[in-house]
């Protein structure tokens, strides 16, 4: 099952745009099942958690207080090859080199400020799932 699933974000830019119900319209449409869903707000400390991979980028500082700066919709999805397929339906980091109808190609303001989170691997899959919804016990 975990292989089958990734962990997505909506960033604060996108949300506070009111762009959440196309984003997960889009998720939906392209075959991905919400299996859990919240609106939620990052600390600065889980933001820095939650992409403690990066913490030695000169863009952790930023990335964190972006992450931390307002509402996100975090979502555990579900679908054959969902780690991959998501990031082929997200686009390119950098939303000016993204294809065009990926959702960062839609909706991304900025290289930071690019609209969605995607799992670059079941493993992490797993770990941001359960960041997000450890607490909750049917997941
Ligand atoms: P994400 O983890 O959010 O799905 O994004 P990603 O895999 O496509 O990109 P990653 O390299 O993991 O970077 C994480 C997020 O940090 C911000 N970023 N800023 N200013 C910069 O040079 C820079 N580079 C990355 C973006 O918000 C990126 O999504
Ligand atoms: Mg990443």
């Amino acid at each position: 099952m975990a292989t089958n699933r990734t962990l997505t974000m909506i960033k604060p830019d996108a949300y506070a745009d009111g762009h959440t119900g196309e984003i997960l319209q889009i998720i939906q449409r392209a075959g991905f099942k919400i299996v859990a869903l919240k609106l939620t707000q990052l600390s600065a400390e889980k933001a820095g958690e939650f992409y403690a991979v990066h913490k030695e980028k000169p863009f952790y500082g930023d990335l964190c207080k972006y992450m931390s700066s307002g509402p996100i919709v975090a979502a555990i999805l579900e679908k054959e090859n969902a780690v991959a397929d998501f990031r082929e339906l997200i686009g390119a980091t950098n939303p000016a080199d993204s294809t065009t109808g990926t959702i960062r190609n839609l909706f991304a303001k900025s290289l930071e400020a690019n609209a969605v989170h995607g799992s670059d691997s079941d493993e992490n899959a797993k770990i941001e799932g359960d960041f997000h919804f450890a607490d909750d016990e049917q997941f």
